[in-house]
């Protein structure tokens, strides 16, 4: 067996791999029109096209572009009337954003488990979170991988609450062929610096509901109602608004990596599915199950666990040249949460005696590639799996 490059052997690969973004030409020439028509901000053509062209990408009859996915799941909540009192079950296992986008507008995020073998919001644990306050479910499709939104759903309707997505990670990913952001009531996109469409900072609100759509629109433009909305609905012209427009630089952007959006996803995913064929047998190795009804994935992060000391695993794969991390740390044991502005937002202090055991099992198993590796060459692809069998293999030896 060779010896592993953490104890001083030969690396699997030194090799760069892609880096994160890719952008050309088409960026450069997007941003300098943007430049020359003196248009930089307040709903621009390069906005108003990208909203276009990314609803009807997604199958949404609404969009609004936001300046980042922290406002635009802020903005979403507010816009379906989600306020102090309410509560919105959410998941631990993800951004500290999906929870404290919650928070930010009054409302009590509530934590349920995730199902193990994906990372995903667990309907049976949902369910037992339902109190009279629950308004609403936020599915964050965790990695890139679609919630299971057919249980999510029964649950949802059940109680009358809103499913709501979170699809910070899910830019292409689809369930039983509607793609993520479609899916519930409303949804929420990022377009933050690491995502697999990105403007830098940037982000999207999807509905097909108007009032939805109206209601969020002018929370995001300080007040303002869209165009072609009569301006005295709602009580008044001016709502009590904020600033979430997103600028024209970074819409000219996104513009560009529309462009590029599927033939990467496409390469990301038959890259990954190379390396899942390639691992899925080895010792301490558990690949997430197939799920048919799971028609793409965005590819935006490749994610397994292992089990028998994940994190020894990681820096092992990392000394062979794979770049790698651990994935979420649960939300439900951040500081923020015990912060005196918590419970200054919510009216209420969060009970930290919750016990989630997947979402703290998934938290020491999991081990995350991001999406942009498996944009490499085959020769790279090859390492990965390779990298991933030799510490899989030396380890349990
Ligand atoms: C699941 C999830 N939701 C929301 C966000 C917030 O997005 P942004 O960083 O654009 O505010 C992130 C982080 O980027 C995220 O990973």
């Amino acid at each position: 067996m060779k010896q592993l490059a953490i104890n001083g052997g030969t690396p699997v690969t030194t090799r760069p791999f892609p880096s994160w973004p890719v952008w050309d030409e088409k960026e450069k020439q997007n941003l300098l029109r943007v430049l020359d028509a003196g248009q930089w901000g307040t709903i621009g053509n390069e906005s108003k096209a990208f909203a276009r062209r990314f609803a009807d990408y997604i199958g949404t009859t609404r969009a609004i572009p936001v300046n980042n996915g922290t406002q635009a799941l802020e903005l979403m909540l507010r816009g379906v009337g989600i306020g102090r009192g309410d509560e919105v079950i959410v998941p631990s296992y993800t951004s500290a954003a999906s929870v404290s986008a919650v928070a930010y507008i009054g409302a009590m995020p509530v934590f349920a488990d995730v199902e193990p073998e994906t990372g995903n919001l667990d309907a049976e644990s949902v369910r037992t979170c339902i109190t009279e306050r629950t308004k609403a479910v936020l599915a964050v499709h965790v990695a890139g991988r679609p919630c299971d939104m057919d249980a999510l759903r029964v649950v949802a309707e059940e109680h009358h609450l809103l499913l709501l997505e979170d699809c910070a990670h899910a830019q292409g990913s689809s369930w039983k062929g509607v793609l993520c952001g479609a899916l519930g009531h409303a949804s929420a996109f990022s377009f933050q610096t690491g995502k697999v469409l990105t403007g830098g900072e940037g982000g999207m609100i999807l509905t097909s509901d108007d009032e939805q759509y109206v209601r969020s629109w002018r929370y995001h433009h300080s007040g303002r109602a869209p165009a072609g909305v009569d301006r005295n609905s709602l009580g008044g012209q001016v709502l009590m608004g904020g600033n979430g427009r997103m600028a024209e630089w970074q819409a000219a952007v996104l513009n560009a990596q529309m462009d590029r959006l599927e033939e990467q996803r496409l390469l990301r995913n038959a890259n990954q599915q190379k390396v899942t064929e390639r691992i899925r047998h080895l010792p301490g190795v558990i690949v997430a199950p197939e799920d048919e009804r799971i028609t793409s994935l965005s590819g935006f992060r490749y994610t397994f666990r292992y089990i028998g000391g994940r994190d020894a695993f990681v820096e092992a794969l990392r000394a062979e040249g794979i770049p790698c991390g651990k994935g979420c740390v649960p939300v439900h044991r951040m500081g923020f949460l015990n912060d005196p502005a918590f419970e200054k937002m919510t009216g209420r202090r969060f009970e930290p005696n919750i016990v989630l055991p997947n979402t703290e099992r998934l938290s020491q198993e999991a081990v995350w590639i991001p999406g942009e590796v498996f944009l490499a060459d085959d020769e790279a692809i090859e390492c990965v799996a390779e990298a991933i069998r030799k510490v899989a293999e030396a380890m349990q030896g």
